[in-house]
């Protein structure tokens, strides 16, 4: 892979938030709401936590949230988001290119909700990382596109889309330690920009960690 020097990905989603008043769709992603609605809140992570609605959601049902993302314009606007929403005192954001800089501390849940890019991130080194955030007792939430989308004729740039299977030993996670709770591929619908109906398959991957 070339070695792209760590402030290209910062333009890049930089550039990517600032070329629109908002990129999502300000609801919490439904694979998050459907694996985590029936943890009891405690701390989370959300890792690439974008515009900040999945961050927002976790606050409103009781969590302490963690909300980290590369670009500043995005962070910008998830504090406004929490702000609206009444949780701003319960969320914090921080500012990290992950692979290079991660938050500190333990968490009940570490959460990373489609954290791909058009730009080399070094996803197994920084999802391992997030595993080695989660305490003990507490849940690794992955979720991750398992290809372009049905609609999509011509993929518009290179990129390795994960396998359930891959990643998992990716991660290479110790036996006896964690417990497999969710492995499953979601098909979900995808609408083009012009508007084209789709679905996506999505990977999640749900573990507790039952050991150090
Ligand atoms: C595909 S978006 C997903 C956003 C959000 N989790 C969601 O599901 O709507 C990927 C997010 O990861 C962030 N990101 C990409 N590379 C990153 C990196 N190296 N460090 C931190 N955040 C990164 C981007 O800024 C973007 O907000």
């Amino acid at each position: 892979m070339t070695y792209i020097h760590p402030t290209q990905a910062a333009e890049f989603w930089e550039a990517r938030y600032q070329g629109d008043d908002r990129i999502w769709s300000g609801r919490p992603n439904p694979l998050l709401v459907r694996e985590v609605s029936d943890l009891e809140p405690g701390t989370a992570l959300d890792l690439g936590c974008g515009e900040g609605a999945d961050a927002v959601w976790l606050a409103s049902r009781g969590w302490r949230v963690t909300g980290v993302d590369i670009s500043s314009t995005a962070l910008e606007r998830a504090a406004r988001h929490a702000a609206e929403a009444g949780v701003g005192d319960r969320v914090q954001w921080e500012r990290h290119e992950l692979g290079v800089t991660f938050p500190e501390g333990s968490f009940g849940l570490v959460s990373a909700q489609f954290l791909q890019s058009p730009v080399p991130l070094d996803q197994d080194q920084v999802l391992g990382r997030a595993a080695a955030a989660v305490a003990p007792g507490g849940t690794l939430l992955i979720v991750l596109h398992g290809g372009w989308p049905s609609w999509q004729e011509e993929p518009p740039f290179d990129v390795e889309f994960p396998t359930s299977a891959g990643l998992l030993v990716a991660l290479a996670l110790p036996d006896g330690s964690w417990t497999l709770e969710t492995q499953d591929t979601a098909r979900t619908p995808s609408v083009s920009p012009e508007g084209v109906q789709g679905y996506r398959d999505d990977h999640v991957w749900r573990l507790r960690r039952t050991g150090q």
